[in-house]
């Protein structure tokens, strides 16, 4: 007995140094590009989805068929979700298919989970894979919109998403006057645009697609700015260093040149 101890403790120091030492070397690959080896993929998959299961099971689900908070859904989730999780008729978009790991295509797959864990995720994000916690600026009213939203979204074709989306007040959320005037400043002034992307970078970024397109109602302002963003819209993007910094980092070469 005390001899299996000692040798299950030696396995047990040899194993660790070895995966210390390989980080502190530099062997392990935080590239992006380079995905996870199947079991730590599998040991990464296993600890978040337990660790949502075992924070999601308190929420109390409100009435998702309630159509004022599907309307409000869809004006949000088209202002700030569709660069990484897609919509009807959007196929891809450069974050959606760089992020590792990749976002699923809610517009297709729906929610793989239940509201109540959707809920918990979209308000608290998910640490190291580009999933915000938008809950550090939406209420969670808005938040459950988004959720009544979600369960609807595989069921729509592109023309009823966007009939939708044009229905809904467009992008609105905050849970507070004040808030949302903060917020409507980033689409008009440069001036209140710029702190507010500075307090919150994930959102100023999920913002930037919607900004340019500039009609919140319109699905498919991200594909246009996505497009036109190269040639047209670089140089005013570039004006200002905080822009164009975030731009060299999140859209990758194309856009670390200003002509
Ligand atoms: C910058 C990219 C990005 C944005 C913007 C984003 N997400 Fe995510 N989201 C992700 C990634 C990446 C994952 C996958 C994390 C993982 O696999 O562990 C994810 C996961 C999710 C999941 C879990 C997926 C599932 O299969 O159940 C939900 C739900 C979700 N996001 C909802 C949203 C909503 C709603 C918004 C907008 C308010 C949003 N996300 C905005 C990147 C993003």
């Amino acid at each position: 007995m005390k001899r299996t101890i000692t040798t299950l403790l030696s396995i047990g120091a040899v194993g660790s140094a070895a995966v210390l030492g390989s980080a502190y070397f530099g062997l392990v690959n935080v590239g992006a590009d380079d995905p996870h080896f199947p079991a730590v993929h599998a040991f990464l998959a296993m600890a978040r989805d337990r660790s949502i299961e075992v924070r999601a099971r308190n929420i109390k689900v409100p009435n998702l068929k309630d159509p004022a908070l599907v309307k409000a859904g869809a004006g949000n989730y088209n202002a700030m979700c569709i660069g990484c999780h897609l919509a009807p008729g959007l196929q891809k978009t450069e974050l959606s298919q760089a992020l590792y790991p990749a976002p699923a295509n809610l517009s297709k797959s729906g929610v793989s989970g239940g509201p109540a864990t959707a809920f918990w995720i979209i308000k608290h994000g998910i640490k190291a894979t580009g999933m915000p916690a938008w809950g550090k600026s939406m209420e969670d009213q808005y938040i459950w919109g988004i959720v009544a939203f979600l369960d609807k979204l595989p069921q729509l074709n592109a023309e009823e998403y966007q009939a939708m989306v044009a229905s809904s007040g467009g992008h609105q959320h905050g849970g507070g006057e004040s808030d949302m005037h903060d917020h409507e400043g980033q689409h008009g002034s440069a001036k209140s645009e710029q702190g507010t992307r500075e307090a919150t970078t994930g959102h100023g970024m999920a913002e930037e697609g919607h900004d340019r397109g500039s009609a919140h109602s319109e699905p498919v302002s991200l594909t246009e700015h996505h497009g036109g963003h190269q040639a047209a819209e670089a140089p005013s993007d570039h004006r200002t260093g905080h822009s164009s910094k975030n731009h060299v980092h999140e859209d990758g070469k194309a856009h670390t040149q200003v002509k």
